[in-house]
Order: structure tokens, then sequence, then C-alpha cells
């Protein structure tokens, strides 16, 4: 048997959920030939409770080098740059759910995403396929492209339109571990704006930048805007959509109104609805958040690693945009 050396920089909802679906699939990585080993897991305050093994953590940053392979989960941009670049630069793969360092920091991690070293399915929808997803779809040209990609928004509208009033259902959805460390981040549509743009990156631009994501959040929606959308037959919901607007991609988030019928509007959980040529109509849906689901992305690309498969490509060059897309309508 192998032994398989993991660094593991997190260690709240998402970092735990890993450390634990990792023990309780050992017999699959055993079958693959490999014995699992933390080397240690990253946190800030020791003390805090946590599912984790006390003589694991870590408050202060380890030796990345020793790692075979390093699964980030701690969040924001500037500190986990500084600690999984050395480890990239010595060639050990990278797997993370964090799609802010992957859309912010993009000029230093580009070379090693395009080496292949670079995992990053569970940043898109956690552990429902959005990254593999548009791999396949590359056999077909993109025409347009629209996906509910933030749960924290996606619970807060569901319980608003069973009349739930906002602070409290994101107070909730901050408990059940779907909104980010700072929730503005979710609730101000930036968090759906990351994931479009790695979204855009694998498909039709591999430079596609962040600030080009025109970006409207939930913040100023009313019971009574979606209470009248109701009785107009029609769901708000905050989408992001890549669509092609005047010979150029348009990237943008904002709060729509979608007809009920759509599959977007009938989705319970987090979604992508593509078309594309010659394919046609597509939709994947499911968890887009929370420990379990997230975790189970990052174990996809542990298997995917494992299996000698590289990490997530960015497109191959610019796609030239498709004539005018359909966007659905901007919640006023
Ligand atoms: P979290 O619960 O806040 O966990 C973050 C972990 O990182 C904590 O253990 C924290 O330590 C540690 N940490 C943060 N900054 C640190 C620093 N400067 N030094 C040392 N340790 C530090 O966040 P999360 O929900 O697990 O999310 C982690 C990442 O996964 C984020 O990038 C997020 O966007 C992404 N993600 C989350 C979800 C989800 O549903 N939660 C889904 C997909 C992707 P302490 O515990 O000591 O505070
Ligand atoms: N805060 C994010 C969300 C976590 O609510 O979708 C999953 O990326």
């Amino acid at each position: 048997m192998e032994p398989l050396k993991i660094a593991l920089l997190g260690g709240g909802t998402v970092g735990s959920a890993f450390y634990r679906l990792v023990q309780e699939r050992q017999e699959d990585l055993a079958a693959l030939g490999f014995a699992p080993r933390f080397l240690g897991v990253l946190v800030r305050e020791r003390g805090k409770p946590r599912p984790l093994p006390e003589e694991l953590l870590r408050t202060e940053p380890f030796d990345l080098l020793e790692a075979d392979v390093v699964v980030e989960a701690l969040g924001g941009v500037e500190v986990p740059l500084g600690l999984v670049l050395p480890a990239l630069k010595a060639g050990i793969p990278l797997i993370t759910a964090n799609k802010a360092l992957l859309a912010e920091a993009w000029e230093g991690l580009r070379p090693f995403a395009e080496e292949g070293l670079i995992y990053h399915e569970a940043s898109v929808m956690a552990g429902t396929p959005a990254l593999s997803f548009l791999e396949t779809l590359r056999g077909s040209e993109l025409v347009e492209l629209h996906g509910i990609l933030n749960g924290t928004t996606l619970y807060i509208l569901q319980e608003m339109e069973k009349g739930r009033i906002y602070g409290e259902a994101l107070a909730e959805a901050q408990r059940l571990g779907y909104a980010e460390a700072d929730p503005t981040l979710d609730v101000a549509g930036i968090d759906a704006a990351h994931k479009l743009t790695l979204l855009a990156r694998l498909l039709v631009d591999p430079g596609f930048p962040f600030a080009q994501v025109e970006t409207r959040g939930i913040q100023g929606l009313t019971p009574k805007a979606l209470k009248e959308a109701g009785a107009r037959g029609e769901r708000v919901r905050l989408l992001a959509s890549l669509y092609g607007e005047e010979g150029r991609w348009r990237a943008r988030v904002a709060p729509v109104r979608l007809p009920q019928e759509h599959p977007l509007a009938r989705a319970q959980g987090n979604a992508l609805w593509v078309r594309s040529v010659p394919l046609g109509e597509v939709l994947v849906a499911g968890p887009g958040a929370g420990g379990g689901a997230t975790a189970s992305g990052l174990f996809a690309d542990l298997l995917r690693f494992l299996s000698g498969a590289p990490g997530h490509l960015p497109a191959s060059g610019k796609k030239a945009p498709p004539s005018e897309g359909t966007p659905f309508p901007e919640v006023e």
C-alpha cells in the first residue's frame, strides 16, 4: 500500500467534512492502493470545538512540500495563495473548494491550472457536477449558460417565498453551513460571480476576467416583489448568466424573473442550464453548498487525481460568442 500524504488547509465546515469522508472511504482508497495520512490541518483557533483529532491541528503554516496533495478549504484569497503557490511550484497538486481564490488570483494560478495541477470541482455547485458536466459539453458550441450557483441566496429566496423574513433566512443558511464566512459575498452576488468566472474560463476564454462579471445581489428584494412574481406565474432567482451580446461574451449575476415552468425555476437545489449546438438543452441540478456536499466534490477530485487524470483545464483558447442570447429579465 502506498502512503498518500494529505495537507489539509482549513478545518471548518468543509475541511472537517472532507476529513470525515476520507476516514469513511478508506476502503475505496485502499482498493486503489493508497493509505491516506493527514500531515496536519491548518486552523486559526486551536480551542474551537470541531470533529478533528486534536493532534492534527496546526495554527501555524506547516511544511506543505512533504505532501502528495494539498487540499484547501480556508477561504479568502491572499492567505491561501501564499500557502499554495510554493507547493504548486514544487509540482504538488492542489484540490480546492475556494472559488474566490481561483477567480481573483488567476494570474498567479493559471500556469498551474494549465499544467493540470489544480482540481476544483467543489468550487462550483459543491459535489454536484458542474465542471465535469461542462467538460463533457466541450463537444458542443456554447450558446448560453444560466445557473443558480449560490446555495445561500437560493435558500433565502425559497424561505422568503414561504413567508420567512430575510434576516431569519440568512441566519439559518449560516447555521446550516451554506454561507461564506462573510455572507456579503453570498447576498451581494459576488460568490456567484466568482463561480461564473470559473465556468467562463473553462468553456469560452481561459483568461476571462472576474471584473467583467456585472454583479447585483438580492439585498434589495422584498417579500412583495417575490409575491408579485408568483402572482404573474414567475419565480425570482439569483441567476448567473453567460451569453453572446453585440459580438462579445456578457457575464451577469442578477435577480431575474423566471417562468415557473422553466427547469431552473423548478429546481430545488443549485442548477446549471446550458444550451449548446448540436447537443441542445441540458440541465444538472443538486445540492450546491454544505459540508457533506462539498466534501463529496473534493473527494471526487482526490479520486480523479489518484486515477492519473489532470485537474480542470481552462479552455484551450478564446471561443467566439454566438449571436444574441436570450437573458431572463432582471427584477426591477
Ligand atoms: P469555514 O467553516 O469558515 O472554515 C474555514 C477554515 O479555515 C476554518 O477552520 C478556519 O479556522 C480556517 N482558516 C481561515 N482562515 C485562516 C487563516 N488565515 N489561518 C489559518 N486558518 C484559517 O469555511 P467553509 O464553509 O468550510 O469554507 C471553506 C472554503 O470552502 C471557502 O473557500 C468556501 O468558499 C468554500 N466552499 C464552502 C462551501 C460551503 O457550503 N460551506 C461550499 C463550497 C465551497 P478556524 O476554524 O479556527 O476559524
Ligand atoms: N456560500 C456558498 C453558497 C457555498 O452559498 O453557495 C458554496 O459554494
